[in-house]
């Protein structure tokens, strides 16, 4: 069987890489500039045009055969990406501090691409947080034993038994979230990267929950990182995107795995999730101020059990999350996201889930507050776990990630915050 070969391709990735106009510049200036009026025209358009042509053409024949051959940056055939991708690109190489970035059909299709890029396959170990998504779970589980290869997913918080795993299994790739679905537990990511490295394993970190707004996993050694950009890097629940970012030395074979995979993001998708990237600082900046509020709202709420959200002191992680997304804050406090977690309790303030019934007459009672399974959006969003994204597994592994049926998973939206915390806390009293 041919022997996968890559050969240094330098103009390859150049149409990928981040935006050096606005590489110094602060994330809400990038995120309104970056991978915008990069290529000079004979005129301007302030924003980049949606190029739906599947094939590209030159001046002459020897223009497109250094297309073909990589010998100059541009494009051939819209599987390998377009003008528009392109400028989507060039933003999220950009916000991530990553050398290049490829963007792919959805988040799935970026961990996908991710792992085989990095690795995963025949006779090699993925070492995966039990915690990511549960698609990425079942797809490590189940896709890669058929090329085989094979898995072990653990719980990631235990860095002692990570590290015995790491040092007797040899993975080739490691693999996890910082921010856990949906308990929002916050792993050591230097750490892990850390002993992952000195290990000779590559890691792929998934950034979906955090974003760079929080952290930038290659600041603090990540070789891979992939996005859901369906989320908030996006922000207005109107596009499936993925993006897997990397150093120029993978990207080779990161674009190979995309043309033959076939799972590249079209150009109207790319154009709306550029769009909603416009505003991505200002929405993370009033979703975590919003969070924070809501979190402590819940906490001092009488029918509520028990709350989960990194910026909580309560938050049995809080001082590492303090600590890493403390990192990339420079002069401002750390953010914590805007996802967060709580338990209903029964009306004598004391646990009770009540069951699926209880659960579903709170989701009823809602008024503001979507009960959709989506998240990272502007509006907010709620589900219930055992019922939704964890539904497949049995009472007792829900009880033991702590998943009751009372249980829900909150993603915090840009609303007034008095009208969400008006909103939940009708939603409680009427669900008793
Ligand atoms: C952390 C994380 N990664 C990846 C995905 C998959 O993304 P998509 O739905 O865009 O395929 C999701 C989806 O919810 C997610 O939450």
């Amino acid at each position: 069987m041919a022997e996968w070969v890559y050969t240094d391709k330098p103009m390859h990735s150049e149409n990928r890489r981040a935006d050096a106009r606005y590489a110094d510049k602060d994330m809400a200036t990038q995120c309104l500039h970056a991978g915008e009026r990069w290529e000079k025209q004979s005129f301007w358009t302030s924003s980049t045009p949606i190029y739906h042509s599947t094939t590209y053409f030159y001046d002459s024949a020897q223009e497109l055969d250094d297309r073909v051959y990589y010998r100059k940056p541009g494009y051939v055939y819209s599987r390998g990406g377009s003008p528009t991708n392109t400028a989507l690109e060039r933003a999220l190489s950009t916000l991530e501090g990553a050398e290049v970035t490829h963007v792919c059909s959805s988040g799935m299709a970026a961990s996908h691409l991710a792992l085989l890029t990095a690795g995963a396959g025949k006779d090699k170990l993925i070492l995966c947080s039990s915690d990511v998504y549960g698609s990425v779970y079942t797809m490590v589980e189940n896709i890669f034993p058929h090329l085989g290869g094979r898995s072990i997913l653990m719980d990631f918080t235990d860095l002692d038994k990570l590290e015995d795993t790491i040092r007797r299994e040899k993975p080739a790739v490691v693999y996890f979230e910082v921010v856990t679905n949906p308990m929002t537990k916050v792993i050591d990511a230097p750490a892990v990267i850390e002993v992952a490295h000195r290990h000779g394993a590559v890691v792929i970190v998934d950034n979906t929950f955090t974003t760079p707004y929080l952290l930038k996993p290659f600041e603090i050694g990540a070789d891979f990182v992939s996005h859901s950009v369906s989320k908030f890097l996006s922000g207005h629940g109107d596009v499936l995107a993925g993006s897997v970012s990397c150093y120029r030395k993978d990207f080779d074979k990161l674009h190979d795995m995309l043309i033959q995979v076939g799972c590249t993001l079209g150009p109207n998708e790319a154009w709306l999730a550029l769009r909603g990237l416009k505003t991505f600082s200002l929405r993370m900046e009033r979703q975590c101020a919003n969070a924070t509020e809501v979190a402590r709202f819940l906490e001092n709420h009488p029918l509520v059990e028990r709350v989960r959200y990194p910026g909580l002191p309560s938050h049995p992680q809080h001082e590492t999350a303090r600590r890493i997304f403390g990192a990339r804050s420079g002069d401002r406090p750390p953010r914590y996201g805007a996802m967060l977690n709580f338990d209903i309790a029964g009306g004598d303030g004391k646990a009770s889930p009540g069951g699926k019934d209880r659960a579903f007459r709170f989701l009823d009672a809602l008024r503001l507050i979507l009960p959709a399974t989506t998240l990272g959006d502007v509006y907010s969003l709620i589900v219930n776990p055992a019922r939704t994204t964890h539904r497949w597994l049995d009472e007792e592994a829900l009880a033991a990630i702590g998943i009751s049926p009372g249980t829900f998973r909150m993603s915090v939206g840009i609303e007034n915050v008095e009208d969400l915390k008006e909103d939940l806390d009708q939603a409680l009293k009427a669900c008793q």
